[in-house]
């Protein structure tokens, strides 16, 4: 499966520099220790696990599993039996047992520049404490589940921290949501208590969270479902917090005193006034091993999205070695993912997998594009970044202002760049490759899902000869095999569906309060493998390049959504009798939300009702899934069974004339409408 050596021609390699001193140093050493992941996975899985801390050792297997529907229950346990915190891990046996008190966590790095803090291992454990006694006093207790809808500030790191510390599980949602989101997942997860900000700017649009999070609330109430309690860090508006937090108030900068924030005093509390003169020191909560740790919400090809569940261990030791593995770590680095907390790639490599390793992270509120398009190598210098992580929709969106911008900066502390959430087209890549890198840094195109914990197919930067576009080679303990519609595994050069024959230690282990979903989404279409959702390539090297998703699953600008989603959004409006949503390339978001509408009768199609549309999408869901185009389509192309064929508006949404095979449509006569009516002519 894996190449017996190293492919010379069409590949780039990493350079001799960057192989001396590297964990994984040469393409013979990756596969030595890729067959012992596989053969004595204990063994392998040891040498991370002796550096953390365990109360207890595990009682049975390493890893025990069952991932065939056929034969029972799925189910998949890693070390269980062992206690452990994994906040305790990250935090207080860096700083007592690592002496690494003193070292940066975080570079916070704010969304107007000149706003910044940097807060020490030693700071962090002190702040996690206090909040966790907090919340704590709050009532919260192990198991329970506790909401997190905030911007990208060190406090969010910290309520994640202290929940984990008190055994809590934080479901985060991504601040961009809409308070409809909010509310579904508060209620999914049965939250009994919210953490929130006032506001924050996102470039020069100022954002007022705390309103959209009483909205939620109040959904929450009228579905009979009320949230008591809801913690609010004042990030914008000013307080006499000085003696609170010391260095850490909002500078003038970002101070906002127009802000209006709703209070409602039977519920709210104010972060700053509830952590103040409570103690720094909480005794971590002992968690097994299969405890929860976190949920958190990813699009579901039926509409609902599915809280993704995440347990202690497997997933501290998994994030731990691949973040140390993929970004070839070492103590002198500076780290930056670019992501948002809100997803899964900041939860794997902002927070756990980073202090997990005692690293030290830029942590940034901003965008790529403010003030200018010059901010990212900006940062990159600011901080001396050695290892700098974003997603390609990033990469292309910069790659349009040319390579100025980023030569302005001398970006001389790169090593290693990294990126995740889409397929990364070749031009794109090598984009980043020569311009940012300059051709000195490795490219790891890492793919990952939600679902996996982090990163599963992944070349090693110091080992892997890379191919552009291709995420190259599973990781240590991750089987994959392609198979074809029939289920047959295919061998060689071939392509298909991207499946993992076994669990790795970070892989998900249900689907909150519906095992079910998580046995028919996962693993039922093929028993015995984990079904990604994913199209798969494997070239005559061996090599793996994803091809997209291949459910009805959307990736805009490395965001997945489902048109289930957004139709349902769509036909709420009373105008709309039926939707149907498609992807259309482009250029810098990867796929753009392509939208039929079919409309009651009487009502006819106009500007207003289309702006009107477009809002419903957004307040629904949130600003990532307002749909670029929407189109009047007073029939649909249906099958005779009444199945949307996607495919052929998939074609129509591009011009493309050439539809395949038709002869299952029931009404051919509305493809020409279609065509017809195309709502972007010309392009
Ligand atoms: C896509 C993000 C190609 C893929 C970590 C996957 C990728 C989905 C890559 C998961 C990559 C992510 N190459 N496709 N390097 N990384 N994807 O759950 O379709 O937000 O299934 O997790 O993103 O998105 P999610």
């Amino acid at each position: 499966m894996i190449p017996d050596k190293a492919p010379g021609e069409d590949v780039l390699h990493a350079s001799g520099d960057l192989k001396k001193g590297a964990h994984v140093p040469s393409f013979e050493k990756y596969k030595e220790l890729y067959v012992k992941s596989i053969e004595s996975p204990e063994e392998f899985w040891g040498d991370f696990a002796k550096d953390f801390f365990w109360k207890t050792k595990y009682t049975g297997k390493f890893l025990d599993y069952n991932f065939d529907v056929t034969k029972g229950a799925i189910y998949v346990k890693c070390m269980e039996g062992a206690l452990t915190n994994i906040c305790y891990n990250v935090l207080d046996r860096n700083v007592h047992d690592r002496k690494l008190g003193d070292k940066v966590a975080f570079y916070w790095e704010g969304n107007e520049p000149g706003d910044e803090k940097t807060v020490t291992y030693r700071e962090l454990l002190q702040r996690v404490c206090k909040f966790a006694n907090v919340l704590k006093s709050q009532g919260v207790k192990k198991g329970d589940r506790v909401s997190i809808y905030m911007p990208m500030v060190v406090e969010l790191v910290e309520a994640m921290l202290a929940c984990a510390r008190i055994g809590a599980v934080h479901s985060i949602v991504f601040a961009g949501f809409s308070s409809e989101s909010l509310c579904e997942r508060i209620m999914d997860s049965r939250c009994s208590l919210l953490i929130t900000a006032d506001g924050f700017y996102r470039g020069d649009k100022l954002i007022n969270l705390k309103l959209i999070a009483d909205e939620a609330l109040e959904k929450c109430r009228d579905k009979s479902f009320p949230v008591e309690k809801c913690i609010m860090l004042k990030h914008l508006t000013k307080e006499d917090e000085s003696t609170v937090h010391g260095s850490l108030s909002p500078p003038a900068k970002r101070a906002c005193s127009d802000l209006q924030v709703p209070w409602n005093p039977e519920v709210d509390m104010c972060w700053h006034s509830l952590v103040c003169g409570v103690s720094e020191e909480c005794e971590p909560v002992w968690c097994d091993s299969e405890d929860p740790l976190f949920i958190l919400y990813t699009s579901g090809s039926t509409g609902k999205p599915k809280g993704v569940l995440h347990t202690v261990s497997g997933y501290m030791l998994y994030t731990a070695a691949t973040f140390k593995m993929v970004f070839d770590y070492h103590p002198d680095d500076v780290y930056w993912c670019t992501a948002d907390i809100g997803w899964i790639t900041g939860h794997s490599y902002i927070t756990y997998g980073p202090l997990a390793n005692g690293a030290t992270s830029v942590l940034f509120e901003g965008l790529p594009t403010y003030p200018d398009v010059s901010r990212m190598w900006e940062i990159v210098d600011k901080y001396h970044v050695s290892k700098f992580y974003t997603a390609p929709t990033a990469i292309r969106l910069l790659m349009k202002f040319g390579s100025e911008p980023v030569q302005k900066y001398k970006r001389d502390s790169l090593k290693i760049l990294g990126t995740v959430g889409e397929p990364i087209n070749p031009e794109a890549w090598q984009w980043y490759y020569n311009v940012v890198g300059e051709k000195r840094c490795p490219v790891v195109d890492t793919f990952w899902q939600t679902e996996t914990g982090g990163h599963v197919m992944t070349p090693l930067p110091a080992a892997t000869p890379m191919k552009p576009g291709s995420a190259t080679f599973p990781f240590f303990g991750v089987v994959p095999a392609i198979l074809n519609e029939s289920g047959e595994e295919l061998d060689g050069p071939s392509e298909g569906y991207l499946v993992f024959k076994q669990p790795w230690p970070g892989v998900m282990r249900t689907v909150y309060g519906n095992h079910q979903r998580f046995e028919t989404t996962y693993f039922k279409k093929f028993p015995g493998y984990y079904v990604t959702g994913d199209g798969c390539r494997r070239d005559k090297d061996g090599y793996y390049w994803i091809t997209g998703r291949i459910d009805d699953m959307l990736n805009v600008s490395g965001h997945l959504l489902s048109t289930a989603e957004v139709e349902s959004a769509l036909v709420e409006h009373e105008a709309v009798a039926e939707a149907a949503v498609v992807g259309r390339p482009h250029l810098v978001k990867g796929e753009s939300l392509y939208c039929f509408v079919t409309l009651n009768d009487g009502i006819s199609y106009n500007q207003k009702l289309e702006a009107e549309l477009k809002k419903q999408v957004r307040v629904k869901i949130g600003a990532i899934a307002t749909p670029d185009f929407i189109q009047n389509a007073p029939g649909l192309p249906k099958t005779r069974s009444g199945k949307i064929m996607r495919r052929v508006l998939r074609k129509i949404a591009c011009n493309e004339r050439d539809l395949g095979d038709v002869s299952t449509l029931a009404d051919s006569s509305v493809i020409d409408q279609l065509f017809e009516n195309r709502c972007c002519t010309g392009v």
